[in-house]
């Protein structure tokens, strides 16, 4: 939650503050600020979105700041305002703040500001720590870097921070604990970002910060980092990003969202590059490595938050297929305070689009106590929970920008599916027939995707029919029930109706008693599985005059006679399915929400990285 951004170096940095938030808006859009240094500094900060803050910013001596931070907010600590917008400055007005994260203890730390007579204009737990920067910095008479560290060392919680001293201007001093923050370095310029979409287009060479890492960014002495606990100093690791800028970029699609669904073709692709073998053969070298880990595993525990537990749940339906070990889903922020009982011959499975939802993150350290073999499955490379476990795979779909995830769980899908096969056939569990024919599904889904987007008229049509509906309910058995759920919340995420994902069959004992004419109900009855069952269940909606939306395999005749409306979806091999069938509900909810004009690569409140509890 919230993006920060800044520059310290020879250009003009406006602009490239204004342009780095708005790539940086999928992190929270509440309010947004900005401090630019020439003679003096500037404040400036508006409600809502980063053109109402970019309409403030004409004044002409703005265009010549070679220093600036900025920051994009997502509300924790008190509401969506003015005052309580960032950046913050300390009581002097000398020192400038931007964070994201939370500071748990801010409430005992202002009390003795207080006390020593520090005011307060806002109700965040930010400005409670820059006046006790300040502070530190008044009483132990020193510069910014050191106060930084020692004012660090007394606050709990997790933070990305960016500071500015008016009063020794020719440094930027970041530090961070929980929430992400990445350096661009380009000769004497050096970039600020939650993440490096913001200076991807200046710079590739890129230091992201480890926890309990601070650096100052000084254009007299370079970049200086040093570990604010033990006060050593650290070499840097500077990387070679690989991404481009168009990964981050709209190309011609209405929305972030609509590009990533289309995009899925490709991302399918990628996600299998050098994983399957010519010999038609899967291999991950994490696997291979570690595969007496999973042999000896007594269960393996997939824990996650939002989109990422929906792949999981398909993840604990492919494993105890495919590998035969038993498997449980968690949702994070329950495990993470629910005493569990781990033992160290559990496999734990962190999934997470962002690795760094703070709620997974928890949970790892929680896991750790008890030193089970912990593997990730993440997008983003370098991040936080990659980092945390102890091997993994990275799904390789590339920067996801639009806030409801599409692309990420079609590619967590279609991992789960990989690995659960690799493994299953490692272990003996899958035989060579089932691996083969699971295997040409897999080089096939790519072409899937494809047939797929291609009934997107159709799909529109059927949003337009059904946009004004104030309920849906999405039904599923089996590989589909996890599809369901993921369907009813990208629904709602984006589009605001109230939507429920059922277990079909669960639908007798409760949600039946909603249904009427006025309630369309979303079927997943693809072919196999519990299709006939499935069936069933459409009688029994149709009985009491509801409406059905279903996806169904090309070619079905049954439920095409009953059904409101069909999408169709290539015949694919039953576990693969899912994968496919998503697709279109990805399009059914983007539809929906831009017919009814809402602000779908943003939704309101929520947030992409999810980095406090
Ligand atoms: C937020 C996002 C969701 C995402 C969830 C988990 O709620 O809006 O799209 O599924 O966090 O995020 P993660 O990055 O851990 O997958």
């Amino acid at each position: 939650m919230c993006g920060i951004v800044g520059y310290i170096g020879e250009n003009p940095s406006k602009e490239f503050i204004i342009d780095g938030l708005k790539k940086l808006e999928y992190r929270g859009y509440d309010s947004a600020g900005i401090m630019l240094y020439t003679d003096k500094a500037y404040l400036k900060k508006a409600k809502g979105k980063i053109y109402n803050l970019e309409n403030k910013l004409s004044e002409k001596k703005l265009n010549n700041a070679k220093i600036g931070i900025g920051h994009t907010r997502w509300a924790t600590h008190g509401i969506p305002s003015f005052s309580n917008s960032h950046p913050h400055k300390s009581n002097s007005g000398d020192l400038y703040i931007v964070h994201n994260g939370i500071i748990e203890n801010y409430e005992s730390i202002k009390e003795i500001l207080i006390k020593k007579g520090y005011k307060f204009y806002s109700d965040t737990d930010t400005e409670v720590l820059i006046n006790l920067i300040e502070e530190v910095k008044k009483v132990n008479k020193v510069k910014l870097g050191k106060a930084l560290k020692i004012a660090l060392n007394s606050v709990i919680g997790a933070f990305a921070i960016a500071v500015f001293d008016i009063k020794n201007p020719h440094e930027i001093v970041v530090a961070k604990l929980g929430s992400p923050l990445a350096i661009g370095i380009e000769n004497k310029n050096f970039y600020i970002g939650s993440d490096p979409s913001p200076f991807l287009n200046f710079t590739k060479r890129c230091l992201y910060l480890n926890d309990n890492e601070m650096a100052i960014l000084s254009m007299k002495k370079g970049l200086i980092l040093r570990n604010f606990i033990t006060d050593s100093v650290i070499n840097q690791k500077v990387e070679n990003l690989k991404f481009e800028i168009e990964q981050v970029e709209k190309g011609g699609y209405k929305h972030f969202m609509l590009k990533e669904i289309f995009e899925q073709p490709k991302n399918i692709i990628d996600a299998i590059r050098g994983r399957i073998l010519d010999d038609y053969k899967i291999k991950f070298s994490s696997i291979e490595s570690h595969i007496d880990k999973f042999k000896n595993a007594n269960r393996l525990i997939f824990i996650s938050c939002g989109t990422s537990w929906h792949a999981s749940l398909l993840g604990e339906y492919y494993f105890e297929e495919l590998a035969r070990i038993p498997a449980g889903v968690e949702y994070a922020s329950e495990f993470r305070y629910r005493n569990p009982i781990i033992n160290e011959n559990d496999v734990i499975i962190p999934v997470s689009q962002s690795g760094e939802t703070a709620d997974t993150l928890a949970a790892i350290k929680l896991a750790k106590q008890f030193n089970p073999f912990l593997f990730g499955i993440c997008n983003v490379v370098g991040s936080s929970i990659s980092r945390e476990t102890d091997s993994g795979v990275y799904i390789h779909a590339g920067p996801e920008i639009g806030v409801a995830s599409t692309k990420a769980f079609t590619c967590q899908s279609l991992i789960m599916l990989m690995l659960s096969l690799d493994i299953g056939y490692r272990l003996g569990k899958v035989n060579d027939e089932k691996y083969k024919q699971i295997i040409t599904e897999i080089k096939k889904l790519s072409r899937y995707a494809k047939k797929v987007l291609e009934e997107f008229d159709n799909i529109k049509k059927i949003a337009k029919k059904y946009k004004n509906a104030k309920n849906f309910l999405y039904l599923g058995r089996g590989y589909n029930f996890p599809i369901a759920l993921e369907g009813a919340l990208k629904l709602k995420e984006i589009s605001y109706i109230h939507a429920e994902g059922y277990p079909a069959a669960e639908m007798k004992h409760g949600p039946i008693a909603l249904i009427d004419k006025n309630m369309p109900v979303v079927v997943i009855a693809t072919k196999k599985g519990s299709y006939h069952k499935i069936v069933s269940n459409v009688m029994e909606i149709k009985a009491r005059g509801g409406k059905v939306i279903a996806v169904v395999t090309k070619g079905d005749t049954e439920i095409k006679k009953i059904a409101d409306d069909i999408i169709e979806i290539p015949d694919v091999e039953e576990l693969v399915a899912p994968i496919i069938a998503n697709i279109p509900l990805q399009l059914l909810s983007y539809y929906i929400a831009d017919f009814k004009k809402c602000e779908i690569d943003q939704p309101r409140n929520l947030a992409k990285s999810v980095t406090v509890e």
